[in-house]
């Protein structure tokens, strides 16, 4: 067994999807705010604004607010020894551009961050994870406008300077590669603020917002290295590992197109350079994109300490006849017939994550964290309270299995293992409760229905004694 003996065990929410009181402690509206409930089959809308009589379910999300105490108790009862979750940049700078934080706002992550010191479990915390301010949107176009990057580094500063001996393992920017390849409106307000008007080329915006949230990053881990040198500051990738679909050399061509493609942002986080591939398509495509020498030095002196990611699927693409091998979500996918799917559609892949671990340990060879993987359920509750899913045990059995398998077998380096999402939560691509991801239940549904209670299903009690033996019992 080679798991590390301090290997971090844990689960991972953000701050948006769990904490709701959206508009308590001085906080502002963040993008999020503007994002209505969906499910399944109904995606969510980007209203102008908050709109009243409009559904938002990330208002109230699972009131963690005000029920931290609680669920970090429950945590501390599996055993957990590492919990990731996010600062709503609007709780500290309301608006984005305040001239000073919000210390009720700075308070509340003083406590929640003492709640898990209490019971010895390492925060990992993201700085934006798709809670951005509003007003940052609608007045400067988020990332589009330079200003932001300063705005950002100035949120990340505060958030260092106060939680210095506090936090120790940092992330930037949440699944920053995920409008890569699909720059469609909800991606693009999600990771950078952008709105897309009319007569916009979304893909330019991409680009451009995207370099600049890189600069920001880059920025912010130098800045961040100088007020605590002990700091592990990471990037956050959403790994969805792109398989071609036959040894057909065009379709390896077209998976290596696609891995570019999704994956660059990984490259500069990783090598502080924009890769050739990259800039090449740029001026193949005529795109202009603003980076001058200053941010490119600057990109070099803020590299991350290690790369962590979400892992939830594999793909596939295979080979669209354009030598060019410039790939776009999602209609360059392919079905992969040896996997099953979720009822959302998400092919079920537990050896992809073996191999995503071993495809970014061999480019990189950073140390890395999964800090994101599990499984979104209808989750049923019994009669007698209990809710007996068997299904997501078996999705995280065989994921760990095969974590296990790279670290023992392949000799990866991993830090550690934060499932999603240890309590349910709102969802965040549709917007809903009833796309359930926890160990533990909470008392909510897509009606808008429910106390918020909490209740421990069949899985709580398996992650436990997967913990306890570091990994050796799957159960
Ligand atoms: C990742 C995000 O995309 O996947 C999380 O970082 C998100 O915020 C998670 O919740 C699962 O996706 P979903 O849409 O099922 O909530």
């Amino acid at each position: 067994m080679a798991l590390r003996k301090d290997f971090l065990w844990g689960g991972a929410i953000a701050a948006h999807q769990a904490e709701g009181a959206w508009d308590e402690g001085g906080k502002g509206p963040s993008i999020s705010d503007v994002m209505t409930g969906g499910d399944v089959s109904h995606p969510r809308r980007i209203t102008d604004g908050v709109i009243e009589g409009e559904n938002y379910p990330n208002h109230v999300a699972v009131d963690f607010y005000h029920h931290y105490k609680e669920d970090i108790a429950l945590f501390a009862e599996m055993g957990f020894t590492g919990f990731r979750t996010s600062i709503a940049w609007t709780r500290i700078f309301p608006n984005g551009d305040d001239a000073g934080p919000n210390e009720e706002g700075l308070k509340f992550y003083d406590d929640l961050f003492d709640e898990c010191a209490k019971y010895n479990i390492e925060p990992i915390v993201t700085l934006a994870h798709f809670e951005m301010p509003y007003n940052l949107a609608k007045k400067y176009n988020g990332f589009m406008d330079k200003r932001v990057i300063d705005m950002f580094v100035k949120y990340a500063e505060v958030c260092f300077k106060r939680y210095k001996d506090k936090v120790k393992y940092w992330l930037t920017f949440n699944e920053i590669n995920n409008q890569a390849a699909n720059p469609s409106d909800h991606n693009l307000l999600q990771e950078g603020a952008v709105l897309v008007h009319e007569g916009d080329n979304p893909e330019y915006l991409m680009y451009q917002s995207g370099v600049n949230e890189l600069i920001a990053s880059a920025k912010a881990i130098k800045i961040g290295h100088e007020i605590n040198p002990d700091f592990k500051i990471g990037c956050m990738i959403a790994m969805e590992c792109i398989y071609a679909k036959s040894c057909k050399p065009e379709d390896m061509m077209a998976m290596t197109g696609a891995m570019h493609k999704r994956y660059w942002f990984m490259d500069v986080h990783a090598r502080g350079v924009i890769p050739t591939y990259m800039t090449n398509l740029w001026d193949r495509l005529g795109y202009d994109i603003d980076i001058n020498d200053e941010e490119k030095a600057a990109l070099k002196e803020g590299t991350v300490d290690y790369i962590s990611f979400s892992y939830y699927m594999s793909k596939v693409t295979e080979d669209f006849g354009d030598n060019t091998y410039n790939f776009h979500e999602p209609k360059d996918y392919v079905d992969n017939p040896y996997l099953k799917v979720s009822d959302w559609g998400w092919p079920i892949d537990p050896l992809g994550l073996r191999y995503s671990l071993n495809y970014i340990y061999d480019r990189y060879g950073l140390p890395m964290m999964i800090v994101e993987n599990g499984f979104g359920a209808y989750d049923k509750k019994e009669d007698d309270g209990s809710v007996n899913d068997d299904y997501r045990i078996d999705y995280l059995r065989n994921h760990i299995k095969c974590m296990v398998d790279a670290v023992n077998i392949d000799g990866v380096d991993l830090l550690g293992y934060m499932m999603w999402a240890p309590v349910d939560i709102v969802s965040a691509s549709t917007g809903e409760y009833d796309k359930r991801y926890g160990f533990i239940y909470v008392d909510r549904n897509n009606k808008n229905e429910g106390d918020f209670s909490r209740s421990r299903k069949k899985s709580f009690y398996w992650y436990k004694g997967v913990i306890a033996s570091n990994g050796e019992d799957l159960g």
